[in-house]
């Protein structure tokens, strides 16, 4: 017998009872035990105890949050082998990875009991995304968790470039003193141009602002500015408006080497450029041409297009065939890869991820997966003690919803909801008054279509 699960926050962050400020004070002063409508913690129908394999090291407040929720959980520091993992994973419900393991589709196929993956970082180019949704596996990563990181370490570049700090500090530490303000200028007045006001971009505008920059965005899609910060209608005028342009694009076939000479050469002579995006959207010799000409008058890069694969390896020509140029150039900082890298950061990677697959394996909600239909209904609360969740992931084609319904015609359906992602489709229902004798019948109705590909219950 298992460990009851115990997700009642997350639901409650979730899939927020609606409460009207009458309820409110109609429960004030009474014991919050008794208030009926709490969002219902759910099981899985079988009961059975459900195992996460945590690897990589991955937070310990992640590992207790799990622990915490019931669930058995085995940590691992190291990243599995394929051959380890297909021995290993059999026995799991749950996966928890950083960027080190491959779930091939090898290893998915030996992941008979698997129902969630979670990537604890930003990518997810580690997990064979269709063979998982073929097999009924939802991917939840943490895309947006660092953009506050991304955009402190922008605000520190504009201020070091402006004052030359990293040539400064490097003389300084090679016993020379240069004590000089030609060249040198403050940030406050300045124009900051953004590419791309998404995530990042926008928490940037706000930072810009409070530091007296005038802030000019471009992007391919209208957005709400922020502050004073403008729109502008064409990238040319943002490059050539701005002292600062800073890049924060997707990589997209649009984007590789969207600032190359000609878009160089309409900036302003003696402005800055920063990329903490992505490595291929900068023509790198390009830049370097630009600012051995002095045109630019200096240069932030935390990505390339070719980057190291482990911390120690050589970033040299023969990764990237201008990089010893590069590094010799003045005033260009040049980091390894570290706009997203911080313990914040890290943290709230732990947090988001571990959430979500308790919101999966508990309520069976697919919001925020990557390769998967997002699909997610009401909590149910805890005054429809009777009700079921019917969580049904099958393949994408016609008359699944015909064969389902049918099996639920005898029921009332309280809510219900599908959608699809290509080859796979995912149906939520909660359904009232099912004795424990008909939901194992009709468990194994649905269980038995020919599309089903895993049905769960959570009572
Ligand atoms: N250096 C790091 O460690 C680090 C960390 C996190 C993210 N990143 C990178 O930063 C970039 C931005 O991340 P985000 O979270 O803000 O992404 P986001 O998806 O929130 O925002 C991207 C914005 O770019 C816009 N855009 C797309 N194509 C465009 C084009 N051709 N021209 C102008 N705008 C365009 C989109 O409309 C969107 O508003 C990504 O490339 C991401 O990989 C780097």
């Amino acid at each position: 017998m298992s460990t009851p699960i115990n997700i009642k926050s997350v639901a409650a962050s979730t899939s927020p009872v609606t409460s009207s400020i009458h309820d409110h004070f109609r429960n004030r002063g009474r014991d919050s035990s008794i208030d009926i409508r709490q969002p219902k913690v759910l099981h899985p129908l079988e009961n059975e105890g459900l195992r996460l394999l945590i690897l990589e090291n991955i937070s310990q407040d992640a590992v207790a949050t799990f622990r915490g929720q019931g669930y058995h959980v085995d940590h691992y520091s190291k990243a599995m082998s394929e051959d380890e993992l297909v021995e290993k994973i059999g026995s799991y419900h749950g996966i928890g990875i950083r960027s080190k393991t491959k779930i091939t589709q090898r290893v998915l196929k030996a992941a008979s009991k698997l129902l969630v993956i979670g990537c604890f970082c930003i990518g997810t180019n580690q997990v064979d995304l269709s063979a998982a949704a073929r097999a009924g596996i939802p991917v939840f990563n943490s895309p947006f968790s660092n953009s506050r990181s991304v955009a402190e370490l922008v605000m520190s570049e504009l201020v070091a470039l402006s004052r030359q700090l990293f040539e400064r500090a490097y003389e300084l530490r090679t016993g020379v003193w240069n004590k000089q303000s030609k060249g040198c200028w403050e940030i406050r007045g300045k124009t900051l141009g953004i590419v791309g006001y998404g995530h990042i971009g926008s928490q940037l505008s706000v930072l810009a602002e409070a530091f007296g920059l005038r802030v000019l965005f471009y992007d391919v899609v209208n957005i709400m500015p922020l502050g004073s910060a403008r729109q502008v209608d064409s990238l040319s005028t943002l490059l050539s408006e701005s002292d600062f342009v800073t890049l924060h694009v997707p990589e997209l076939p649009e984007t590789i080497k969207m600032i190359s000479e000609q878009q160089l050469a309409q900036m302003k002579k003696g402005s800055y450029l920063i990329n903490n995006a992505r490595g291929k959207v900068v023509d790198i010799p390009a830049l370097v041409q630009s600012l051995q000409s002095g045109h630019l008058a200096g240069a932030a890069i935390d990505v390339f297009p070719a980057e190291p694969g482990a911390n120690g390896a050589p970033f040299d020509d023969q990764l990237n065939s201008w990089a010893s140029t590069l590094r010799a150039l003045h005033n260009v900082i040049l980091t390894p890869h570290i706009g997203g890298s911080t313990e914040e950061a890290q943290k709230m990677i732990g947090e988001e991820v571990s959430q979500a697959l308790s919101r999966y394996l508990g309520y069976g909600s697919t919001v925020g997966a990557v390769n998967f239909p997002e699909v997610d209904l009401r909590a149910i609360t805890t005054d429809h003690l009777t009700q079921i969740r019917v969580c049904h992931v099958h393949k994408n084609q016609p008359g699944v919803l015909k064969q389902v319904n049918d099996a639920l015609s005898p029921y009332n359906v309280e809510k219900q909801y599908s959608d699809s992602k290509g080859e796979v489709a995912y149906l939520m229902a909660d359904i009232a008054d099912v004795s424990p004798a008909d939901m194992l019948r009709l468990k194994e109705r649905i269980s038995g279509t020919n599309a089903n590909i895993i049905t769960r219950f959570l009572t």
